[in-house]
């Protein structure tokens, strides 16, 4: 069983820099996955949406159960759906090491990120850019993860909200120090050092490595820029 170890997994590859699969060839996803694995990623990132909860709808559980098929690394399942709870059980079978619940999706997020953790994944919390740090505070205790949206979750190749960078500033002051700090959305090249700068560990790119012809350069790039340099 790989699942508890995702998370230590992850965290020794900070910074993560975590391809979201939204826009890769689904004609081809072996040959995407093996493209990643040759590019270095340490996980990958995987938006799951309903036409309900978000404008959007992409794909379930037979996604996730092919893609974990063909690797072993981390999963990081992104639910953008109405009642995560009547699906956790799901998504861990087909092979989610992380699964991740948006706080406006649920009355209760306490009973739900529980759930998560007796199933063994590791629990993350998602915030779209209005929603109030406030909400977060009844649930932290319960979280391995934070996502911290910088862009109004369900499409991808959005401009970034710099309004996640006081947000991450915020949360790394009252997390405890193993939360992981992730972001998502509008992540690239000219966005990425702020991010990490305000204290994001895992970096979620879609465009910017899916819209270029050299997956590896991309993740080396982005990689590169999300780490502290020397002063
Ligand atoms: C948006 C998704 C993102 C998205 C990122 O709702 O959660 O993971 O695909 O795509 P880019 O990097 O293009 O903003
Ligand atoms: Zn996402």
């Amino acid at each position: 069983m790989i699942r508890p170890s995702a998370l230590n997994r992850l965290r020794d590859s900070l910074p993560a820099v975590l391809p979201s699969l939204l826009l890769c060839d689904f004609g081809n996803l072996e040959r995407e996955v093996r493209r990643l694995e040759e590019a270095g990623v340490p996980g990958l990132h995987l938006d799951v949406m309903d036409g309900s909860f978000v404008p959007n709808l992409s794909y379930g559980m037979p996604i996730v159960a092919a893609i974990r098929k063909l690797t072993n690394l981390p999963i990081d399942v992104h639910l953008m759906i109405q009642r995560p709870q009547n699906y956790l059980r799901q998504f861990r079978d087909a092979g989610a090491d992380i699964l991740t619940i948006h706080i406006e999706a649920v009355d209760d997020a306490r009973p739900v990120l529980e759930q998560i953790r007796r199933l063994d994944c590791g629990a993350g919390i998602a915030l779209n850019p209005p929603t109030p740090l406030s909400r977060l505070e009844v649930c932290l205790d319960l979280c391995d993860l934070v996502l911290v949206m910088s862009v109004q979750a369900g499409f991808g190749g959005q401009s970034f909200n710099p309004i996640a960078l006081d947000k991450l500033r915020q949360i790394r002051e009252i997390a405890s120090p193993e939360v992981l700090l992730e972001i998502d959305g509008g992540i690239n090249a000219s966005t990425i050092a702020q991010a990490s700068a305000a204290g994001a560990q895992l970096f979620v790119a879609g465009s910017a490595i899916f819209g270029q012809p050299d997956y590896q350069q991309a993740v080396r790039e982005l990689t590169h820029l999300a780490t502290p340099q020397p002063v």
